[in-house]
């Protein structure tokens, strides 16, 4: 079979309106492996004839769309994104979603929040029950006074810092992330808001009804999830 991932990457070229014909569309990018391949899908169709300009949600994203053709606005906005396609690390039966394993969901967040739709790609494997059953939270926290923040993220569930190759991990705003095992989690929406009121807490990777359309690909094809009224 058709690497899943590829498959719901293939199938949210459908959520483009007019498929990029006629005016002039605004698509978000998302960021990790399953965006990667609809960057790199949604290049090929820019190439094609399709007139669409991109707003990336990381660095790495951005590198890849400019080597694929993809024409980009600039950082400052403000933009009026008709949809956003990215991935998600867990998606709920509610289809909230946790965001961040790539340490880019402070960004994502802010192109889900400028976008009229946002469709979510995944394969099978993200799907949960409830979420923080398969992933933590990931939070992203600035440098400064990290300790402290450490220390209020710890009423809330157990931060681990991110650390690779024996470093934290930075953000591509130069900040931390910690990993808050906190689930199975009971309302994503409150805890979302307890951690933004933690001074020092950028962002969260929580996002409570921000999923328009979730495309999951699985070994039956892709089943296409609205969430329910
Ligand atoms: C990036 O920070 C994340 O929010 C990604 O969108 C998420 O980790 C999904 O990545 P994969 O498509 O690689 O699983």
């Amino acid at each position: 079979m058709e690497d899943p991932k590829r498959a719901a990457a293939i199938a949210a070229l459908n959520e483009i309106p007019n498929r990029g014909h006629g005016a002039v569309l605004i698509v978000g990018l998302g960021t990790g492996s399953t965006s990667r391949l609809f960057v790199e899908e949604l290049g090929a169709r820019v190439r094609a004839g399709w007139n669409l300009f991109g707003v990336p949600t990381s660095e790495s994203t951005r590198a890849l769309a400019s080597a694929v053709g993809i024409a980009l606005l600039d950082d400052e906005g403000p933009w009026d994104i008709d949809v956003n396609v990215d991935g998600a690390d867990e998606v709920s039966a509610k289809l909230d979603l946790i965001k961040g394993g790539g340490a880019a969901h402070t960004r994502e967040k802010v192109v889900n929040y400028a976008s009229r739709r946002n469709v979510i790609i995944v394969d099978a494997t993200k799907m949960s029950t409830k979420l923080g059953e398969r992933w933590p939270v990931p939070v992203e926290v600035l440098p400064f006074a990290n300790g402290t923040t450490r220390a209020h993220l710890e009423r809330l569930g157990v931060p681990v810092l991110r650390v690779r190759d024996g470093h934290p991990v930075k953000t591509d705003a130069g900040n931390l992330i910690f990993d808050l095992k906190a689930g199975p989690i009971a309302d994503p929406g409150a805890l979302d808001r307890a951690l933004r009121g933690i001074p020092g807490v950028v962002e969260t990777g929580l996002f409570v009804g921000r999923a328009d359309v979730v495309l999951v690909a699985g070994g039956a094809g892709v089943e296409r999830l609205v969430p329910r009224a």
